[in-house]
């Protein structure tokens, strides 16, 4: 019998009358990294937060190292040995890494707070995972890869037995993602017990021992990492097989839609291209190259200090994301938690937002067909939600995003501009999305996307422009897309 340090026995979530989560029982043996994986709105999240103190049981039972679990609150919870490192933002965000790291266990001297000595220990242990980060510095001025560290820094210093990660290499570069993984090793070389989630199949096959797979708020099974494969853990979530994730490339030459020359700011230098009608355009590069903020200056929502744009051969002036929008420019943002969503709205609502005179006839607002329409999308998508007016701060984290696509695609925009278009989406969402981008570039739609996943790139594009340190460094068409050119450019 090995040594089981978390138990769920039974363990249901109700929503309204819906259950998140059905009669889950799991056990996680001490010292494993126990992975978890699911489609969005699966109930990976609610899972956790049940373990975490962060929500209430319906029913069932917890038990942590034999006893059973009740925590109160997350604080509660880490003082009982089991932290979380969450999807979401989940530290002060006006308060130093150090206090961060001594929350709730500051050190004190004469009834004082002992400050040096906090700061100190706080920097030998993120020393010792490798990161290198003024302990001084506010939270909220930091990269998500410190933030991480932070939370992980909080949960050592707390003495934690068990760290649950969900998603965490969603808003890391790929070099930060090595370092995780660096993290998460040494933590469990340790004898922490990890749970991670993640969307990305090949992280949960390098990184853990065991896989649970979720559908429908329903544990299907569980398995040994080095009995199974990714097809199959797909198969499990998805509850069908996904053969060809990509559509394939169809394109003829069609005329040019949309021009920026020159296109300059403090980040990005000189940056001419063009797209044409029908066309998806990928840019590759590192996270950091200055692709996103390209894509923000042609959007309006930074200013350039030079450059011009033309849409269908006329120049534009675009100065803020309005005008952007009314020269038929659209931009699903990379960070869609603080761009994308009124959160205590309906999905409704913000999905009609940008597109609201679209749909107002002699001020009259037209909900049958905005509604309809709405709905065509979210269908597409496979938005998991009671119905159009569940507001958005309740969905799950992959289905808030889909609520930022729909929004965008209403709108109907003739060049749209997608920037990480799937992170944190499941797999079989992936492969609608794709499709729909290919669709959407049928209709004669140019399409802009930018995605630090290289086979997304490579499977998606009619042709890719490469950025390195904010300068356009080559063009890569048909046969010379190869995941090796864009390396070498996005290095030069
Ligand atoms: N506060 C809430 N009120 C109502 N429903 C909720 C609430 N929180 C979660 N849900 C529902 O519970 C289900 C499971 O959500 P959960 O966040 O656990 O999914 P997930 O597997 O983490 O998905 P993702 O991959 O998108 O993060 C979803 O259908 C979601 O809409
Ligand atoms: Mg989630």
């Amino acid at each position: 019998m090995s040594d089981i340090i978390l138990s769920m026995r039974n363990v249901t979530k109700k929503y309204y009358g819906i259950k998140a989560i059905d009669s889950i029982s799991l056990d996680i043996v001490r010292g494993e990294i126990h992975g978890i994986v699911g489609e969005n709105g699966a109930g990976k999240s609610t899972l956790i937060k049940t373990v975490s103190g962060a929500i209430s049981l319906t029913d069932g039972e917890i038990y942590f190292e034999n006893e059973l679990l009740k925590p109160e609150s997350p604080v509660d919870a880490i003082k009982k040995g089991i932290s979380v490192v969450y999807q979401e933002f989940n530290l002060l965000p006006n308060m130093a890494v150090y206090e961060n790291v001594f929350f709730g266990m500051e050190i004190k001297k004469n009834g004082f707070l002992d400050r040096p000595a906090m700061r100190e220990k706080s920097k030998l242990i993120l020393e010792e995972l490798g990161f290198d980060i003024d302990v001084n510095s506010k939270v909220k001025n930091l990269s998500p890869a410190y933030w991480q560290a932070t939370e992980i820094a909080k949960s050592i210093n707390h003495e934690v037995k068990l760290i649950i990660m969900d998603e965490p290499s969603a808003p890391l570069t790929e070099k930060e993602v090595d370092q995780l993984f660096n993290v998460v090793r040494k933590l469990n070389d340790n004898g922490i017990t990890v749970i991670y989630i993640s969307h990305k199949l090949n992280e949960i096959m390098e990184l853990t021992d065991r896989i649970s797979i979720l559908r429908d708020g329903n544990l299907i099974k569980t398995v040994e990492t080095k009995n199974t494969t990714e097809q199959e853990l797909i198969k499990n979530m998805v509850g069908r097989e996904i053969n060809e994730i990509y559509p394939d490339k169809e394109y003829s030459d069609q005329e040019v839609i949309l021009r920026c020359e020159g296109l300059t700011s403090d980040k990005v230098h000189n940056v001419s291209f063009e797209v044409r009608k029908g066309e998806i355009v990928g840019f590759g590069g590192l996270v950091g190259a200055g692709r996103t903020e390209t894509m923000r200056l042609l959007f309006g929502a930074d200013n350039k200090t030079s450059g011009k744009i033309f849409v269908e051969n006329q120049e534009v002036n675009i100065k803020c994301p309005v005008e952007a929008i009314k020269n038929g420019i659209g931009l699903i943002p990379e960070d869609r938690k603080n761009q994308g969503l009124i959160l205590n709205k309906s999905i409704y609502l913000n999905s009609l937002l940008p597109s609201l005179y679209d749909y107002t006839k002699y001020m009259f607002i037209d909900f049958k067909k905005s509604r309809e329409d709405i709905k065509e999308y979210t269908d597409i998508l496979k938005l998991k939600a009671l119905n159009l007016e569940q507001i958005c701060l309740n969905l799950s984290g992959g289905n808030q995003q889909k609520v930022v696509i729909t929004k965008w695609l209403l709108k109907n925009c003739k060049i749209l501009i997608l920037d990480e278009p799937t992170r944190g989406i499941d797999v079989g969402t992936k492969q609608e999305i794709y499709q729909l981008i290919k669709d959407l570039a049928l209709e004669g739609k140019a399409i802009i996307i930018i995605s630090s996943e290289m086979p997304e790139l490579i499977g998606l594009s009619h042709r890719i422009l490469v950025m390195h340190e904010g300068n356009l460094t080559g063009e890569l068409k048909g046969e010379q897309i190869t995941q090796e050119a864009i390396m070498t450019l996005a290095a030069l």
